[in-house]
């Protein structure tokens, strides 16, 4: 039996979605300190500007391109910026997300569906689309798509949100199957509640009501901090991690148990 190596290139490339705040700078920070070079993409063009400056000013290599993933053009522009500019990515985090209205399932419309499902999921595929031929054509490459526990179990009030985390789940164990002799690994992980910018499209009661919904089930009783998720993306994006793929990592404080 021949077995392949995968070879990480010396030179490490990561572009990070949704990396403007949250969880995905969190993410972008961690893999700079980690020595990639990294690539910040978000919609929101001021904050990303700011975030990218802020890990300048502490000596990491990155690049911060203003870019909605839910067009296919922008994309691939984003895509030969950043190989321009750093080079060939090695690694993609999926983080870009939003969460959509706060309503009942039954009652939701399906253009707010559509509008979850298009950033979610169908921007996180466009994304792996973009990236994952050079990383095939390198013979090495980590996606790392991140989900949510949500996306496990479903979330009241959020149903767009949870099905399209559950889609993005299923889509990493795809891709993960079809690229696994690639030696191109994609992972998903799912945290549960982080007390992040997400949830500012709801008002401050069903903030409230979620927060505490949300810890109640939690067993070790507090959010996930953004660190802790960065931290697990890192090694995921990393040659650190050798034999996963197509899987699916929890860092739910004990919420989940599968
Ligand atoms: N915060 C939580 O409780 C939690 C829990 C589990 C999973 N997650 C997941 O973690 C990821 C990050 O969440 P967060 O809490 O940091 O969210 P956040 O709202 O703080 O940050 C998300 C970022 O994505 C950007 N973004 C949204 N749509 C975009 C688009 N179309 N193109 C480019 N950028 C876009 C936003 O501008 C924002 O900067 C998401 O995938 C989310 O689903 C979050």
């Amino acid at each position: 039996m021949t077995v392949i190596e995968s070879k990480e290139p010396a030179r490490r490339v990561a572009v990070v979605t949704g990396a403007a705040r949250g969880i995905g700078l969190a993410i972008g920070a961690r893999l700079a300190a980690d020595g990639f070079s990294i690539a910040l993409w978000d919609r929101d063009a001021r904050q990303l500007a700011q975030a990218a400056q802020a890990l300048r000013d502490h000596g990491a290599t990155v690049l911060d391109v203003a870019v909605d993933i839910t067009g296919r053009a922008q994309v691939v522009r984003a895509l030969a910026q950043s190989t321009e500019a750093l080079g060939t990515p090695t690694a993609l985090v999926n983080n870009a997300a939003i969460l959509g209205r706060h309503g009942p399932t039954a009652e939701a419309s399906m253009g707010e569906w559509k509008r979850v499902f298009d950033v979610n999921v169908f921007g996180a595929l466009q994304c792996a689309q973009a990236l994952v031929p050079a990383m095939v054509k390198q013979g090495y490459g980590r996606v790392v798509n991140v989900a949510s526990i949500a996306g496990k179990e479903g979330n009241p009030f959020a149903g767009a949100y949870a099905a399209s985390k559950a889609a993005l789940i299923s889509m990493t164990k795809s891709l993960g199957k079809e690229l696994a002799e690639a030696g191109v690994l994609v992972n998903c992980i799912t945290p549960s509640a982080a007390d992040t910018d997400i949830f500012g499209a709801y008002d401050e009661s069903q903030r409230a009501q979620l927060r505490a919904r949300l810890l109640e089930r939690v067993p070790m009783k507090r959010f996930v901090r953004v660190e802790e998720v960065a931290e697990m993306a890192a090694w995921l994006c990393s040659a650190r991690c050798s034999f996963s793929t197509g899987a699916v990592f929890d860092i739910s404080g004990g919420r989940a148990v599968y």
